[in-house]
């Protein structure tokens, strides 16, 4: 695991959206994971820069978002297809059939799940894997207790998420409880994953990903049994690390680091 701390929001989204670039930039028709929340808006806002500027291509790229809400149609503005439009898509030039998202309203949830599944496999799995954190160290909607090796599958939201959640929607009982969430064996099986985490709520649960033991509990931990996993870290999310000194050290000694004075 490499672990990379910023100094700002904006330097940890410039930072994570330089390694998509560069997949992209080596393999144009790379196929992404994508993550909603607010955690990569700043790397979303930087993507679209760098193709409006510097005609960063997604014309062969093909995505998968992780999770959709069970229930909501893809126009509801609280939907994950819609954030995604919004925020990501109608901004770069990546063709509309190559975009996949967990659809939130089929009448089959299973036979949706597997088709997910058997879709990343015939586009030749995931090379860049994109996450953010909950507070209790979910991935996804992987909340904690979900088995490590799960699938896509339908998930019943902790009580936590969806209080959470509840700030987007007009009622309380409007919030969704369950949805569509690519399991941990899914995210588990990408060739590259970075992980982003802003804000001194989120402290606990990075330290915990990181130097907690691997558990169902927090579900993040399971990336220590990656081969290629980068944390992109502010330094309020990078608080409670205990070895926060070892990771900066190695950051300053990586081959290609600027010398220190
Ligand atoms: C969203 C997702 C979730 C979020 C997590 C953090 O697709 O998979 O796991 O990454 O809940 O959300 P924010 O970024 O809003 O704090």
């Amino acid at each position: 695991m490499e672990i990379v701390i910023c100094d700002s929001y904006e330097q940890m989204s410039k930072a994570a959206a330089a390694v998509v670039a560069q997949t992209l930039n080596r393999k144009p028709d790379a196929v992404l994971g994508l993550a909603t929340g607010s955690t990569p808006l700043g790397l979303y806002r930087e993507l679209i820069r760098m193709h409006r500027e510097e005609g960063l291509d997604f014309s062969y790229v093909t995505t998968f978002n992780l999770d959709e809400y069970v229930g909501l149609p893809s126009d509801h503005p609280q939907s994950y297809h819609y954030f995604m439009r919004e925020n990501l898509f109608k901004h770069i030039n990546i063709p509309p059939q190559n975009i996949h998202i967990p659809a939130g309203t089929t009448d089959n949830y299973r036979a949706f799940c597997d088709w997910y599944e058997r879709r990343i496999k015939e586009c030749g799995k995931i090379d860049l894997q994109v996450l953010g954190i909950g507070a209790d160290g979910h991935i996804a909607f992987n909340e904690p207790g979900s088995s490590l090796g799960s699938r896509t599958r339908i998930k019943t939201l902790a009580k936590q998420t969806i209080e959470d959640n509840a700030r987007f929607f007009e009622r309380p009982e409007d919030v969704p409880v369950y949805a569509i969430t690519m399991g941990v064996g899914t995210i588990l099986e990408a060739r590259r994953i970075i992980l982003l985490a802003n804000g001194e709520n989120k402290a606990e649960a990075v330290a915990a990903a990181i130097e907690g033991p691997v558990t169902s509990m927090c579900t993040a931990s399971a990336l220590q049994l990656h081969q290629d996993v980068t944390f992109f870290l502010d330094r309020a999310a990078a608080s409670r690390l205990k070895m926060i000194e070892y990771y900066e050290w190695i950051q300053a000694k990586r081959p290609g680091a600027p010398p220190s004075a």
